[in-house]
């Protein structure tokens, strides 16, 4: 793994300036530095315990009350999880892409990690395509509420509005994405020309997708990752590091511009 050299921020820096309209994908990787374990790769949490089934929407659907209390009691690799985003906080990294956007540079952050750490940090463009595990969501009018606003005595909990089921706003395995949040993620990647892809594996579709077609169409990735990953081969600049280190690196190139 070849350490990032100072050349390789320049030109990072370089693509960012000149690019007419740069967004962010982040990922797990991003939240490592703030003590939540990434997915894949060394120690990551499928890597440690096995993928999680493919099919979790389907058995919330199927018996939504064992769900939530699996979901209020959780044990394994889950426990692990929530554990570590209940004591997390945002890390440089985070605030690098707070102050990029600050600067009127990063137009927007498409995030795949549910921890609430961009928005604690101050992100204000922000997608959250997997959704936000502070958050709980009406399966039926897609309503969102703040988790702590809401009563569990009763299993499902149900919609203030409609009535409907709740669920974690966390997109569950073979679940679809919202289209309110999906449909606006592929608005800001049809629009970019450059985009910072800090802490992703890029192997989870949708979001996996965006980079490759801001590429197809020409425009220029930067890749924040201590390892490759599935995009490197399509990245103008990777910089080989870790993101908490590096972005506020990247910031301070930016600003010397
Ligand atoms: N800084 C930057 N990147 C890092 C760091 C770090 N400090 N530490 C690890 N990484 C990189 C890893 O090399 C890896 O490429 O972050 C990436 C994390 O990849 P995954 O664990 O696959 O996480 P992610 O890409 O976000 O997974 C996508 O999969 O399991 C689902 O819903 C879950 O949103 C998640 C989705």
């Amino acid at each position: 793994m070849e350490p990032w050299d100072s050349a390789d921020l320049d030109r990072a820096a370089e693509c960012l300036a000149r690019a007419r309209y740069v967004i962010a994908l982040t990922g797990a990787g991003l939240s490592v530095e703030s003590g939540i374990p990434p997915f894949r790769g060394p120690g990551g949490l499928w890597t440690r315990h096995g993928e999680p089934p493919l099919d979790g929407y389907q058995r919330f659907l199927s018996d939504p009350r064992r769900a939530w209390e699996e979901r209020l009691n959780p044990n394994g690799p889950m426990r692990e999880l929530w554990e570590a985003l209940a004591a997390a906080r945002p890390n440089p990294g985070h605030q690098a892409l707070v102050e990029l956007e600050e600067l009127g540079l990063l137009r927007c952050t498409i995030t795949q990690n549910v921890d609430d750490l961009h928005r604690a940090a101050g992100s204000t463009r922000l997608l959250e395509i997997h959704g936000n595990a502070t958050l709980i969501r009406c399966i039926v009018c897609v309503a969102r509420f703040p988790r702590e606003g809401i009563d569990f005595a009763e299993l499902p909990p149900r919609c203030p509005h409609c009535r409907g089921i709740l669920k974690s706003d966390t997109v569950s395995f073979g679940e679809p994405i919202p289209p309110d949040v999906l449909e606006r993620c592929f608005e800001e990647a049809e629009q970019a020309d450059c985009m910072l892809v800090a802490g992703t594996s890029a192997t989870v579709y949708p979001a996996a997708q965006f980079p490759v077609s801001i590429h197809q169409r020409g425009g220029d990735l930067i890749e924040v990752n201590p390892y490759e990953s599935d995009i490197t081969p399509l990245c103008r600049v990777a910089l080989r590091g870790a993101g908490g280190e590096l972005l506020p690196q990247l910031v301070e190139r930016v600003r010397r511009m």
